[in-house]
């Protein structure tokens, strides 16, 4: 299996932080954004990476990132001209992919979970991650019978959500997903969407879900830009676990 890392996009719900800068090279706590997917790549055991970023930013990319070596992987590198969509951004992944299954992330979203076994197991189809959240309207959220484990619905940014569970941005598609995304129409925000490639392998009978155990989350307006800061840091120290050590500091003193 490959690994896609999609870092596109406009970033323009964090303007002005995005004015000069790309947003996936912003920090989360002590590290650029852009690390933490790739860390979930590589965790799962992917050795071979695409990252598709937007034409101004790719050579930083490239500067923070290199060949991949220092991260043990192997870091290809793919320019999307305009920010026509996720769907869009994973098309230019074809050749790269070739007949091989791919594991696609978001460049701002961040994984606790170590999805590997995920990785390990998948023989065909699509599969997507869920995590419940309290703010479903903001995501793609899907509707899942579960018990017998399938896939009912897939809405994407529902004023209504028919359920709390968010698709989160990390995808597993075999390489069907290349002919669907040709077929796709733009959405009425002019964009290839992701949530339509879902229905789609939905619609075939060829959709599976697993739900994420760990913290999750998007990083790409102020308050979850925030909150992925926060929760990565807690994480770190512990917080979690109700273990942090008595000598930690405050990180920021005025
Ligand atoms: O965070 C998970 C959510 O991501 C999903 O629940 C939604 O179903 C999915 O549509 C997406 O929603 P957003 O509206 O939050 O996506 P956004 O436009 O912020 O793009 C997220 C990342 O995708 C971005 O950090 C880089 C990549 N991207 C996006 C676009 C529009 C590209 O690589 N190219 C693009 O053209």
């Amino acid at each position: 299996m490959k690994g896609v890392v999609l870092a596109g996009g406009t970033g323009s719900r964090l303007y002005p932080l995005t004015k000069v800068t790309n947003k996936h090279l912003l920090p989360v706590y002590d590290k650029p954004m852009i690390y933490y997917p790739l860390q979930t790549l590589t965790e799962a055991g992917i050795k071979d990476i695409l990252l598709v970023s937007g034409r101004g930013h790719v050579g930083h990319f490239l500067e923070l990132l290199g060949s991949g070596s220092e991260f043990g992987v192997r870091i290809s590198y793919e320019i999307q001209k305009d920010a026509g969509g996720i769907a869009q951004a994973l098309g230019l992944a074809q050749r790269f992919a070739g007949q091989d299954s791919v594991m696609v992330i978001l460049g701002d979203n961040i994984f606790q979970d170590n999805v590997g076994d995920a990785a390990r197991s998948f023989r065909s189809g699509a599969m997507i991650f869920l995590k419940p959240v309290p703010d479903a309207h903001r995501f793609g959220v899907a509707e899942v019978d579960e018990v017998n484990g399938r896939v009912v619905s897939i809405e994407e940014k529902p004023a209504r959500p028919r359920s709390s569970y968010a698709v989160t941005g990390l995808y597993i598609y075999d390489s069907e997903v290349f002919d669907i995304i040709s077929s796709l129409k733009p959405s009425a925000r002019g964009e290839l969407e992701i949530t339509d490639v879902n229905n789609e392998y939905l619609r075939r009978g060829r959709l599976s879900y697993s739900i994420l155990n760990g913290y999750w989350s998007d990083a790409g307006t102020f308050e979850s830009l925030y909150r992925a800061s926060e929760l990565v840091r807690e994480h770190r120290l512990g917080a979690g676990q109700g273990m942090i050590p008595a000598d930690v500091k405050p990180v920021i003193t005025l």
